[in-house]
């Protein structure tokens, strides 16, 4: 064995000829090249080779320390250069090869990972389940179709509003009832006042501010009130917002446009019937119904046996309120209206509990694909 002999002194290996030092040098590098040979080296990683480094040039008890004493050193100072030019030569075959076989194993390793982590696109792919629209979803495109075809366009606001907005601006000053009606949540903490819009109407008037007339817009969107949920309650709901402003809207355009409406989403049979009411924003304020789509008009327990149903809030726009936005009250005129959309998808689909549109049951949801 070559550790045998590196352990020896030349003198104990009886080297007393060129040719005998060749021969124990070429032992040395057989040994080397039967452990770094191509069948040997093969699957091996760089732990391997680290022990190979160490086993040959480490600092501390390598082949070449070992022979640098016992061979060199210990020679009678006639064959030292010898001793040292073959010791050299072998250090440098040594050194090279293992230094390419680093590479190689490094490629190796690297050719097995690009392996390893190829993208097969032979392989079937994952496929995830497409979603439907939610129910209010389907519900906000089938009111906002109907709008977009007769000249509205789609505008979309905060829901974090501030006073002004949400009440001043519309004609509801402070301490006014209406303001008690839709019980605000109020946002704590807010350097200036912050409250959840409880309407869809701010848009107004953050549209008006923007634009100059005509103003034709609905603005879908979430608003949000302290109510006790219940069937038909819940501390959020989704209204679309409706403004028209022109130099020559009159309440024909109002009654025309809110009749066309009711026929398109509750069919050509459906009438439609205005009722006084009072926003302090419109005036004159009106309550919109429609014949009851169930029974026709003939009376059943969906419209409570008064052949009516009650759809939303409308009217023409107050002239105070275009005072807040610079419009001009003597040469304007318009209409707005405030749809709620899940009271919308509830009728339309005789869906009796609120709460089950917000669950997000599946099995709930699936009914509307
Ligand atoms: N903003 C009113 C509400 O939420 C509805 C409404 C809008 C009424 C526009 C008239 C005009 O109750």
């Amino acid at each position: 064995m070559a550790t045998d002999i590196t352990t020896q002194t030349l003198a104990e290996l009886q080297v007393t000829s060129q040719d005998r030092l060749q021969q124990i040098f070429r032992i040395l590098q057989r040994d080397f090249e039967d452990q770094t040979a191509p069948d040997v080296v093969q699957g091996k990683d760089l732990v391997w080779w680290e022990e190979r480094r160490t086993e040959w040039l480490g600092r501390k008890n390598g082949v070449f320390v070992r022979i640098g004493e016992n061979w060199l050193k210990a020679a009678d100072s006639q064959w030292r250069p010898h001793v040292g030019k073959q010791l050299n030569q072998l250090r440098v075959y040594v050194e090279q090869r293992l230094e390419s076989l680093r590479k190689e194993i490094e490629a190796a390793h690297e050719a097995a990972v690009a392996v390893r982590e190829r993208i097969d696109l032979s392989l079937p792919g994952v496929e995830r389940a497409i979603g439907t629209r939610h129910l209010i979803q389907q519900t906000f495109d089938e009111l906002i179709e109907i709008f977009l075809s007769i000249g509205f366009r789609v505008v979309e606001g905060p829901e974090i509003e501030t006073p002004y907005y949400n009440f001043e601006a519309l004609n509801i000053p402070e301490h006014h009832p209406a303001r008690d009606n839709m019980d605000t949540f109020y946002i704590e903490g807010a350097r200036t006042e912050h409250l959840l819009r409880t309407h869809t109407s701010p848009m107004q008037i953050r549209s008006m501010e923007k634009q100059k007339p005509p103003v034709r817009i609905v603005v879908p969107g979430k608003v949000y009130r302290r109510d006790n949920p219940d069937a038909t309650h819940g501390y959020m709901f989704h209204q679309i917002e409706g403004l028209a402003v022109d130099t020559d809207l009159t309440f024909c355009d109002f009654k025309g446009t809110v009749e066309y409406f009711v026929r398109e989403f509750l069919g050509p049979k459906a009438r439609t019937r205005l009722r006084p009411s009072y926003f302090p924003f419109t005036e004159p304020s009106a309550e919109v119904d429609a014949s009851c789509h169930v029974c026709g008009g003939s009376g059943c327990r969906i419209c409570k046996f008064s052949g009516w149903i009650e759809l939303f809030g409308a009217g023409m726009v107050n002239p105070a309120v275009y005072g807040f936005v610079n419009y001009d009250p003597e040469k304007l005129s318009g209409f707005a209206f405030g749809i709620g959309v899940d009271r919308f998808a509830m009728m339309k689909y005789g869906i009796t509990e609120l709460p089950l549109l917000f669950q997000n049951d599946v099995r709930f949801l699936r009914q509307f694909p």
